[in-house]
């Protein structure tokens, strides 16, 4: 079985990185967590101290980067720019991005593609909102996001995709495990349809994720890990995750 993979996506919130791994550390105790994968999604002003304070093993990720290497775009990162931080990739797409930056499907693509161009890996996001799921179209909003990133998905182990239902973000009304199971084997069916290999892309579930439904999740056959929001705030909160997590290899 494979490493699970747990991110933490700590949004617009301002923590402080060395306080974080201490608590984060100390929670942890004895525990190994030699069976997980762990990440931090941090904003670009704390990203530095992040990686200088976090273990070398944890990954240290920005939350979004510019498609473009550099020019006249005010307020924009770039790769070049982010490069010099010594991070591991990017969160890319993520629906706050998409919803209240107005970012295209063609856009995250092209995130992508320029992502692996220089090495690193990217996490994209992908789901549907309350209104499209009521409406019967979540496979069809899936199937559009997907779409643009087919010829770019590679299964190097640089792209990991991450499924996060809008209605279950911040919300506290996490996806049962049944339907996040339905919309994963599904996304995995329909990669497969288009020629990448099944379970070859890690696909993690984002949405109101925390230590008492993780399990659960995870216990899911195509759920590979867990993109968390709130729940990643609170270091001791994170560290039991990371725990549920790391049982999972034995
Ligand atoms: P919550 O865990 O706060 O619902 O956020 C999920 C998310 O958006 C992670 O990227």
């Amino acid at each position: 079985m494979a490493d699970k993979i747990l991110v933490a996506n700590w949004k617009m919130n301002l923590l402080e990185p060395q306080a974080y791994f201490n608590a984060f550390t100390a929670a942890l105790g004895q525990s190994s967590l030699s069976g997980v994968k762990i990440g931090f999604a941090a904003p670009y002003t704390l990203l530095a101290t992040a990686r200088a304070c976090a273990p070398a093993a944890y990954a240290v990720y920005a939350q979004n980067v510019h498609e473009r290497e550099s020019g006249a775009f005010t307020g924009e990162i770039s790769w070049p720019l982010l490069e010099p931080l010594a991070i591991s990739g990017s969160l890319l797409g993520h629906s706050e991005r998409r919803q209240f930056f107005h970012e295209t499907h063609d856009q995250v693509a092209q995130k992508l593609a320029l992502t692996l161009q220089r090495g690193h890996c990217g996490i994209v996001c992908i789901g549907e909102t309350l209104a499209q799921r009521e409406a019967g179209e979540t496979f069809s909003v899936l199937t559009a996001q997907l779409t643009p990133l087919l010829p770019i998905l590679t299964s190097t182990g640089a792209c990991i995709l991450a499924y996060e239902p809008v209605w279950a973000i911040g919300t506290g009304l996490s996806a049962t495990p049944t339907q996040a199971q339905e919309v994963h084997a599904w996304i995995q069916s329909f990669l497969e349809t288009h020629g990448i290999r099944r379970n070859a892309i890690p696909l993690l579930y984002g949405g109101s994720a925390n230590s008492a439904n993780l399990e659960a999740l995870l216990q899911q056959p195509d759920i590979d890990g867990a993109l968390v929001g709130g729940a990643s705030l609170q270091p001791v909160e994170f560290a039991k995750m990371a725990t549920i997590a790391a049982a999972f290899r034995k």
